[in-house]
């Protein structure tokens, strides 16, 4: 490299990675999340940009042309996505993660297979970028609807996972043994193929944690094919992989495990256990709907102390929160204390509620997380559910329920509950729900914009 461009690509990617890392912390915090993501995105532009510095690099037309598609197609599928379908399209860019750093790694290996520092972490790299592809492309269609997303079982499952992965890693070390190419496309077809059979068996309700955990894998992918081009002659690009690639597998893995605890589950049992696969039977839930108008509702809301809206999935499919945030004022001038129960998981993404009543306004200091609120559950006069089932379900707490063991929002606890939704719809587990068939839970049916809207309409009427 010709002198003056080693300092300048070096310090420029020492800037990139300090903007991400500040970008990485501002991320912690719902208030500071979007400064955060923009701070994380220049990172990356500076990074990609100074790389055509480095004097190794040739075939700039291919890359202008790949980064032209590649970005043209985020920038256009970002803007024009639903909220509620952000987790498919996060499976679907880190699953391009996941597959480009396989990618990378088929080069390093077909290039260095005599090398073995390099070979063995290409190696690896290959191996934990195509399970990342494969098995975000399962997490994709089953999140679309295009796939069961029940869990997908068959007899003899696991044993013949292991074997696919068992002979493609033979596959691969017999590469890089007999120093024969030819071997790596048998490894990576069997790896690719272990990736899809892993996800088969994860059902819906475990799908975060799977998509959070791909995102891990794939920055741990990164970082080992950092560490492998580091020795060739993009070496620097290479440190800069190794650094974001083990930030996003550190961050990603710690995601996972948040999550995977919010649900009480270990990752092995969601990797193995192809959670909701059997159905619960033989249970009879007692009592019956009951259904209340929204003139009885907005009485009951106005002449509470304490209310807790406890919102999920069906709030975001009906863009409720500017309603939500129009009811909360009211109710807060008539002197109710209105809090806001978030579940971890409600919704369709880590964040979702936060991210939707922030967008309406509503204040950080009226979010409360499960644990903070559950205690306050049954001093609350009334809940509000708004569009949440499977967050709300007090069938968690039976044996031999599929949702058996997950964490939930003790709404059942307070002394009246008001629940907003369209019909008798199951939610996203597919379980029937005993909260709506309980003595103090009233149902108000319909789309939950239009229901919230005519609560503020009714409850202007009691002024
Ligand atoms: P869900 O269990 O999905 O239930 C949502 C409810 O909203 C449904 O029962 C539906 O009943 C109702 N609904 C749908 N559209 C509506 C509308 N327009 N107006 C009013 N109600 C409507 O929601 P949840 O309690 O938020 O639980 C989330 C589930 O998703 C969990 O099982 C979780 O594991 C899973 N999940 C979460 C994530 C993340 S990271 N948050 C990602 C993937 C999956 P009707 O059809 O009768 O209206």
């Amino acid at each position: 490299m010709i002198a003056w461009q080693e300092p300048l690509v070096d310090g420029v990617y020492v800037l990139a990675i300090l903007v991400f890392i500040l970008g990485l912390r501002a991320m912690s915090s719902p208030a500071t999340a979007r400064r955060g993501i923009l701070q994380a995105g220049v990172a990356m532009l500076i990074a990609i940009l100074v790389t055509f510095v480095e004097p190794g690099l040739s075939n700039f037309a291919l890359i202008a042309l790949g980064i032209g598609i590649g970005g043209l197609a985020g920038w256009y599928w970002a803007r024009v996505v639903q909220m509620t379908a952000m987790p498919q399209m996060v499976a679907v860019f880190n699953g391009m993660g996941g597959g480009a750093a396989g990618a990378i790694a088929a080069v390093e290996l077909l290039g260095n297979l005599g090398d073995r520092s390099i070979s063995g972490l290409a190696l690896a790299g290959g191996v934990i970028g195509a399970v990342s592809i494969a098995g975000s492309v399962i997490a994709f269609l089953k999140l679309q609807g295009w796939l069961r997303s029940k869990p997908i079982v068959f007899p003899g499952q696991q044993p013949v996972n292991m074997a696919v992965l068992a002979i493609g890693l033979g596959f691969g070390v017999y590469a890089l043994a007999s120093l024969e190419a030819l071997w790596l496309l048998p490894f990576f077809v069997l790896m690719l193929l272990f990736g899809l059979l892993l996800a088969l068996p994860i059902g819906g309700a475990d799908m975060p944690v799977i998509i959070s955990l791909f995102n891990a894998l794939t920055g741990i992918a990164v970082a080992l094919d950092g560490f492998a081009l580091v020795s060739g002659p993009l070496g620097d690009a290479g440190y800069a992989m190794v650094i974001a690639g083990t930030l996003v597998g550190a961050a990603g893995s710690l995601l996972t495990l948040l999550m995977a605890r919010a649900m009480n589950r270990s990752i092995g049992s969601v990797l193995f256990g192809a959670f909701g696969a059997t159905e619960e039977s033989g249970v009879a839930i007692q009592g019956a709907m009951k259904p209340i108008d929204v003139d009885d509702a907005a009485s009951l809301l106005a002449y509470a102390g304490t209310v807790v809206i406890a919102p999920g999935y069906g709030m975001a499919v009906a863009q409720a929160q500017q309603k939500v945030k129009e009811l909360t004022d009211l109710l807060e001038a008539k002197g109710v204390s209105v809090k806001f129960a978030i579940h971890p998981v409600a919704g369709r993404m880590p964040g979702h509620m936060n991210v939707l009543l922030a967008e309406a306004g509503i204040s950080y200091d009226k979010l409360f997380d499960r644990d903070e609120i559950n205690p306050e559950f049954p001093a609350t006069d009334v809940v509000l559910v708004i569009g949440a089932n499977d967050v709300v379900n007090p069938a968690a707490r039976r044996a031999g329920s599929p949702l058996q063991g997950m964490p939930i929002l003790d709404v059942d606890g307070a002394h009246q509950v008001i629940v907003i939704k369209r019909g008798q719809g199951k939610g996203f587990a597919g379980v029937e729900n005993d909260l709506f068939y309980k003595e103090n839970t009233r149902m108000l049916y319909g789309d939950a914009q239009q229901v919230v809207g005519k609560l503020v309409q009714s409850l202007k009427k009691l002024e």
